[in-house]
């Protein structure tokens, strides 16, 4: 793994090269330092962390300070990982003076590398003019969860004539827009990968197949650590909630036992100070 930062223009050399471009979410200093050390090219501060790290229940409560809130702390830990913060539900809808100022906020507070937005068609002049104030987007079609309430629930996209249709020209219209990269979230394997050999620019996929240029997972669920939902896509590489909590049981047992803290964990004083104390 080169140290080299990971950059828009790595996202597209890494296509060329047919080099695979590895993303996680994370939305804290700790995870992301460590997610980052272990190499990961890309780190998404996701909407998901409406979910994931506030407990509601879909993305939409989600807001742009949130956003910002979290990217702060993920840039802080991110050495070499580009990092990207997700607009959130209804700020890039309204008009193009409100979207431009909070992609800007997401670059210039959150000191985000770029924005993810959700969408094509009704947003797009909405993303060609973030790109005109030089801030760099990535697309995200198939499901985009801000739109669970029009899709009636997560569901996989693409798999109708009309709908796999519309996800392609999508995409061609948003690497026509100057997105860097789009995200294709639960479609089709083979749509994804009809999608993949038709743009120049990189796909990250969910639950989209092994065709994408590369995978993006939620940490939480890769990590085995979110369990209120887990989608078909996920693959577990660890089981942490089982981990934190025997750790915590046992921290409980050792600690009403007077195991812990026993003298590694406890600062002594010199006895002649001691005597006086009493
Ligand atoms: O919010 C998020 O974490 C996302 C990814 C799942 C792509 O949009």
């Amino acid at each position: 793994m080169a140290n080299k930062k990971f950059t828009v223009s790595s996202f597209l050399k890494a296509k060329q090269k047919g080099e695979k471009i590895s993303m996680l979410t994370a939305y804290d200093y700790s995870t992301a330092k460590l997610l980052d050390e272990a190499g990961v090219d890309s780190l998404l501060v996701g909407d998901s962390l409406g979910m994931v790290m506030l407990g509601y229940e879909n993305t939409l409560q989600v807001t742009v300070d949130d956003i910002i809130h979290h990217c702060r702390a993920v840039a802080r830990g991110a050495k070499r990982a580009m990092v990207i913060g997700d607009m959130p539900f209804l700020s890039y809808h309204v008009s193009i003076e409100d979207t431009i100022r909070n992609a800007g906020r997401i670059i210039q507070e959150g000191n985000a590398h770029a924005v993810k937005l959700e969408g094509c068609m009704e947003v797009i002049d909405k993303i060609k003019a973030i790109v005109k104030a030089q801030i760099p987007v990535m697309g995200h079609l198939g499901l985009t969860p801000q739109s669970i309430n029009v899709f009636g629930g997560f569901k996989v996209q693409g798999k109708t004539e009309k709908q796999a249709k519309r996800i392609i020209e999508e995409a061609l219209m948003l690497q026509e827009a100057g997105v860097f990269a789009v995200v294709l979230e639960c479609v089709p394997e083979k749509l994804a990968r009809i999608i993949t050999e038709k743009l120049d620019i990189p796909t990250i996929g969910i639950g989209a197949g092994k065709y994408c240029d590369g995978q993006v997972l939620v940490t939480q669920d890769m990590l085995g650590m979110y369990t209120d939902f887990t989608p078909k896509f996920v693959k577990k590489y660890a089981s942490l909630c089982e981990d934190i909590k025997n750790a915590t049981q046992n921290y409980i047992k050792e600690m009403k036992e007077g195991i812990f803290p026993s003298d590694e964990h406890t600062f002594g004083i010199d006895e002649s100070i001691l005597e006086k104390l009493y």
